[in-house]
């Protein structure tokens, strides 16, 4: 029997059907709620909202599961690449040795992008923040592809896109970073896979030679897997809401870029190390910034620690951990500000006070750490997390078109002043 769930409301009662998820999560469909009552429901920042029905990721916070299409982030991890994850994320399965050789082929085969672009980063001054650079090449791909503009494309036409972005974002993220720099940009070697060939994009140089340390190519597509989806985080309901309005694919994911850049959510990665930076910087005593966190006159917020929707553990948190003690240990780094990094993680782990109040340490806060040590700078530790991310923005975006679903249109609750006359400049 399908159950439903009873509003009251000025002696009148209205009852809306409840759906059950496959991991039985409950949620009521309220879609006639204001048709019928006249009422809407107010959740700012959506926390009881479900926006939309998604077979993509599914997370339980209490748990700490995490699953893309239903098999395990441990095991995709430490069995697949990035680019087997991205095609099941964006396809809903996992792909056979054949489907993995064609899909990694094309994603190689576009790899470069159009000469014109590069005119579009050399407009850029050096101290722009890559993220924009970023979210502002992905979106002049509308520009190169105006198909992409038709919002009737056929799967074909879809696909090609989706190919297209995959196979361009590390180009654009390396040369992002090569204009901050104020280097020559690196063209793609298509005989490299895809993480090695973004490192050498990234850090080689016209005048030396430079080889991809299989450790850090390694290193780098287990943290893109982490990252790949997290159902519907803000900067994935941004793509999905941008494209709900019909908005090219590349402008959805270009908007999606700039919701990920705030410090609230990929741009977390960097906050840790300004934090810890910061606190090098004042001696290094991590029991002293540990009791400022404690205090709660204290405006220090410890940067890394906790999670909005995982309460006990973050699962990428403990995968990613293993990964960084691994490449410390790999690359012999010696960093005073990652000791100090250590040093608040064993405090915090070990300390009633963040262990009530669920504070551990989260995937931003390793995947500050391994970033650092692989020696990509700090402000380009968002475009790392837009780079993961990409497969499962577009797996979003996909779904959201495959199902038809409407534009995302919220209402509101009106506060402001009521009608009022017209008050002329010289009154005022
Ligand atoms: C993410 O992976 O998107 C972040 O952990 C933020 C979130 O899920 O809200």
């Amino acid at each position: 029997m399908s159950e439903s769930a009873k509003l009251s409301f000025k002696g009148q009662d209205y009852e809306f059907p409840v759906i059950t998820g496959t991991e039985n999560e409950s949620a009521i469909d309220i879609a006639k709620l204001r048709a019928s009552s006249g009422l809407i429901t107010l959740d700012p920042g959506y926390k009881n909202t479900g926006a939309t029905k998604s077979a993509i990721t599914f997370l339980d916070g209490e748990e700490g599961i995490l699953r893309y299409r239903g098999y395990r982030i441990e095991d995709l991890a430490e069995k697949s690449t990035f680019l087997e994850v991205s095609y099941l994320l964006i396809y809903g399965e996992l792909p056979t040795q054949a489907q993995y050789e064609s899909f990694s082929k094309e994603i190689t085969h576009h790899t470069l992008v159009h000469e014109d672009i590069k005119k579009i980063l050399e407009g850029f001054p050096s101290n722009a923040h890559p993220m924009g650079v970023l979210s502002s090449m992905i979106c002049a791909l509308t520009a190169f592809y105006p198909d992409s503009l038709n919002p009737n494309r056929t799967e074909e036409e879809v696909n090609l896109s989706i190919i297209r972005l995959i196979a361009k974002m590390p180009t654009f993220a390396a040369w992002a970073y090569k204009n901050e720099m104020g280097h020559p940009v690196n063209y793609p070697d298509n005989a490299l896979d895809y993480c090695s060939n973004f490192l050498k994009m990234m850090f080689a140089l016209p005048a030396e030679k430079y080889d991809v340390d299989p450790v850090v190519a390694s290193a780098l597509d287990k943290l893109l897997i982490l990252h790949a989806d997290h159902e519907q985080n803000c900067s994935t309901s941004t793509v999905r809401i941008v494209g709900s309005s019909q908005a090219s694919i590349y402008a959805s994911i270009s908007a999606g870029i700039n919701a990920l850049w705030g410090p609230l959510h990929g741009g977390a990665n960097q906050s840790v190390i300004e934090m810890l930076e910061a606190i090098k910087a004042d001696g290094g005593d991590a029991k002293k910034y540990l009791d400022k966190a404690k205090d709660k006159n204290d405006p220090f917020r410890l940067m890394g620690f906790g999670h909005r929707v995982y309460k006990n553990f973050d699962p990428r948190a403990k995968i990613i951990k293993k990964a960084a003690d691994d490449v410390l240990e790999k690359l012999g780094v010696n960093d005073p500000v990652l000791d100090i990094a250590k040093e608040l993680e064993q405090a915090a782990l070990n300390d009633q006070y963040f262990i009530d109040r669920q504070l551990y340490p989260n995937v931003d806060f390793y995947s500050g750490i391994i970033y650092r040590a692989l020696g990509i700078p700090t402000d380009m530790f968002t475009v790392m997390f837009a780079l993961g991310r990409l497969p499962g923005w577009i797996a979003q975006w996909k779904e959201m078109r495959e199902n038809g679903e409407p534009i995302g249109r919220p209402r509101q609750v009106y506060t402001g002043e009521n009608e009022r006359d017209y008050v002329s400049m010289n009154k005022r």
